[in-house]
Formats: structure tokens, C-alpha cells, sequence
């Protein structure tokens, strides 16, 4: 644990103390199908990812909260105390921490003292692997781990999309803090987002890999877009609620939607309700393909998934869809996609094991050419969900 090591001292030095912290992590995820089902009520199929946010901390005497970020050092110190836990746009990326820290008091639990506390996160910033929902989920074993707060998991998800929905004000569904809070290593979980019933399914790819695809393009109009998807399905939900007693479009079979999709009365609405209802379909047949062994089966449901986002549902735009192409027509790849919001990020290609390095440099070429700067590749190794370091 070399990383805790040097972030040990690091907080030693920021914080000027000789006190050892306690150290905690929380993955980031990249989703194998199933984007944008989870706020229509249907099924995801994240994994958690071996980069996240670590955060070491210690209690202090007083009330006060002082965070730090190494990913965001020009920023310093930035301070709040336990009676003033509002919102702050100067606070920048500690509104997360604060935000959890504000509910989960709100939820009844006693914090009394306050904390100094370190984080450094090693995802690749703004790519869509869900940092912010790791530094919720960090931040929540934590203050659950250093208050003995006995809160348990899947509350502790909750409340980590509730910062996001109702103090960040991203109408994020519940995707990424489940997928961060309940990774398993080696496995991927198929979610009902309706009900919150899941499943781990190994991920068995024999002679292949996951690749991450990072189009190194920050999603600034992210938040917003976002917003506008979610309120498109629900206006096509309301407008099949006038004939069909359901109460999200996940409920729909592709059967049902193309008989009933008359009734969505705005033109493209009915292609983002088409997207959200063949989606979670298709994420149930890939879980049954996944199990199975049928991988080229599997990376043909990718295949479908991302052209639905192209689109129908217009969350790719020419970079993703450049990594993605030049994923297909490359040897040695069983499927490839966008993976989580879109808009930028990241995508995923399942490729074969001997074909990675090649493939790297086959598509960044490709990349260079039409986008005019380079992606960046890792290779994705699926770990735990949130938790304390102790070894
Ligand atoms: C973001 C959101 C998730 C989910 C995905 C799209 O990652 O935080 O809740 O909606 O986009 O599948």
C-alpha cells in the first residue's frame, strides 16, 4: 500500500500533525449497459473500478471541518463548521463532503466533533467514471467509520444521490453510488433501479479485457443536458400514463412501447422513451449472455446500446462516437460503448488480451487524426465497493 504510505505524510504535512490518520476508499464505476434506465426505473449493469478517491482523516476537538484535495491544491484548506453546512459555490469539489456530512446529520445521526480530512483521487478527472459519486461514498464510510455511526449501506447510497439530486442539483439516479458502494471484485451488478433488488454476476471475459477509453473532453454542459434527458422521459412517461397505469417507462416491453408509443405526443421524446425501454431490455438479455459465456453475444448488445445513444437518445457526440467506430472496425474487439452520462468521457471495448497494445495505438492514431488531440487508455480491473484500508 504504497499510495497510503505517501498519503499518510501528506496528511501529516498539510495538516501539521504527527498523528497517523485512518484511511479510507471509494471506487469509481464504468457501466457494462443499461445508461440512462436507472431514473426511468429499469436495470444497470455497473462494476466498480480499481481507481477511486482515498480519504484519510482524524477527529478534532473542535467543531470545525478543514478538507483538502491533492487533485486541487491551488485551492488550499477549505473550512466549514458543523452549525454551517449550506451550500457554498466557493467551496468548490468540498461541497460533496459537505453535502453528505449535512444529511446524514439530517437523517438523525450525532456528529459532535469535527474532522480534518484528506482526499486524492486517482480517476481520471471530468471522464464520466463517476468521481464525484466516489468522493460522496468515500466521505460516507469515513464520517460512518470515525463516528461509529452504524449507518448502514445501502442509506448510505442513498444519501449520496440525494447530494447530487438536491445539494449539487444533478438529477442523477442511483447508478454510480450503488455501484460504488456495493462493488464486489470480479463482478458486475445487474440493479433494478425500481427496486433496488440486484444481483453480482461474475464477469468471466477469458482471453479479454476491458478497455477504458477516455476522450479527454471535459463535460461542462453536462449538468444541464443531463436535466433535459430526464425531463424528456418523464414527459413521454406522463403522456403513455394518459392511456397505461405505469409508473415508470422501465415497466414497458419493447412490445408494449411500439404499440403504445402513438401516445408520446413530441416526436423526440418518443426516441429518448425508445432508448430508455430497448435499453433495459437489452441489459436483461446481456446479463443472460454474460452468464452464459456468450460473450460475442454480449458485445453485440454493447454494440446496439451505444448506436441507441447515438441515436435516439444524442448523448455521444463526434468524440465518443470516433473511439467507439474505430473500436468496431478494429480486430480482436468483441463490442464497444459509451460508458455512464456521455457528452465526452469515457467509452468501453471488450478486446482481446493480445491485441490491447496494438489496439491502443491503432485507435489513438485514428483518434489524433479526426479529433485533433490524443485519448487515453487503461486497462479496467474491477475491485470492491467503499470501505476502510486497515492492512
Ligand atoms: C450518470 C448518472 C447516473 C446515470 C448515468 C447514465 O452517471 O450519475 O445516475 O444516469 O449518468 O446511465
Amino acid at each position: 500500500m504504497n499510495t497510503t504510505f505517501n498519503l499518510t505524510s501528506e496528511f501529516q504535512t498539510i495538516f501539521e500533525t504527527t498523528l497517523t490518520p485512518r484511511t479510507f476508499f471509494a471506487p469509481g464505476r464504468i457501466n457494462l449497459i443499461g445508461e440512462h434506465t436507472d431514473y426511468n426505473g429499469g436495470h444497470v449493469f455497473p462494476a466498480a473500478i480499481s481507481y477511486g478517491t482515498y480519504a484519510l482523516a482524524r477527529e478534532r476537538e473542535d467543531q470545525t471541518f478543514r478538507f483538502y484535495s491533492m487533485n486541487f491544491p491551488e485551492l488550499g484548506i477549505i473550512e466549514c463548521t458543523l452549525s454551517d453546512l449550506a451550500y457554498k459555490e466557493a467551496d468548490n469539489w468540498a461541497n460533496y463532503p459537505k453535502g453528505m456530512l449535512l444529511f446524514i446529520e439530517e437523517t438523525g445521526h450525532e456528529i459532535n466533533q469535527g474532522a480534518d480530512i484528506l482526499y486524492y483521487g486517482n480517476i481520471p478527472n471530468g471522464a464520466g467514471l463517476s468521481s464525484s459519486a466516489s468522493i460522496e461514498l468515500a466521505t460516507g464510510v469515513l464520517l460512518n467509520g470515525l463516528y461509529d455511526l452504524n449507518l448502514e449501506r445501502i442509506p448510505m447510497i442513498r444519501l449520496g444521490q440525494k447530494v447530487e439530486n438536491e445539494y449539487i442539483g444533478v438529477n442523477s439516479g442511483i447508478m454510480d453510488q450503488f455501484a460504488i458502494g456495493m462493488g464486489k471484485k470480479d463482478h458486475a451488478i445487474l440493479l433494478d433501479c425500481q427496486t433496488l433488488e440486484f444481483e453480482y454476476a461474475p464477469i468471466v471475459l477469458d482471453d479479454h479485457a476491458i478497455i477504458i477509453m477516455n476522450t479527454n473532453k471535459q463535460r461542462s454542459l453536462a449538468g444541464s443536458k443531463y436535466n433535459e434527458r430526464r425531463s424528456q422521459c418523464e414527459q413521454a412517461l406522463s403522456d403513455l400514463q394518459q392511456k397505461l397505469s405505469i409508473t415508470s417507462l422501465g415497466e414497458l416491453t419493447p412490445g408494449e412501447f411500439e404499440k403504445n408509443k402513438h401516445l408520446i405526443n413530441d416526436k423526440i421524446n418518443q426516441k429518448r422513451a425508445k432508448h430508455a425501454v430497448y435499453e433495459n431490455a437489452r441489459t436483461l438479455e446481456a446479463l443472460a449472455k454474460l452468464t452464459s459465456g456468450d460473450l460475442n453475444g454480449f458485445g453485440k448488445l454493447m454494440n446496439q446500446s451505444h448506436l441507441s445513444l447515438r441515436d435516439d437518445y444524442e448523448v455521444t457526440g463526434l468524440e465518443l462516437d470516433t473511439l467507439v467506430q474505430a473500436a468496431w472496425d478494429h480486430e480482436g474487439v468483441i463490442g464497444a460503448r459509451m460508458t455512464g452520462a456521455g457528452f465526452g468521457g469515457c467509452a468501453i471495448a471488450v478486446v482481446e488480451k493480445e491485441n490491447v497494445d496494438h489496439f491502443k495505438k491503432n485507435i489513438n492514431e485514428i483518434y489524433r487524426e479526426k479529433v485533433g488531440y490524443e485519448a487515453t487508455f487503461y486497462i479496467a480491473s474491477i475491485g470492491d465497493g467503499a470501505k476502510e484500508i486497515t492492512e
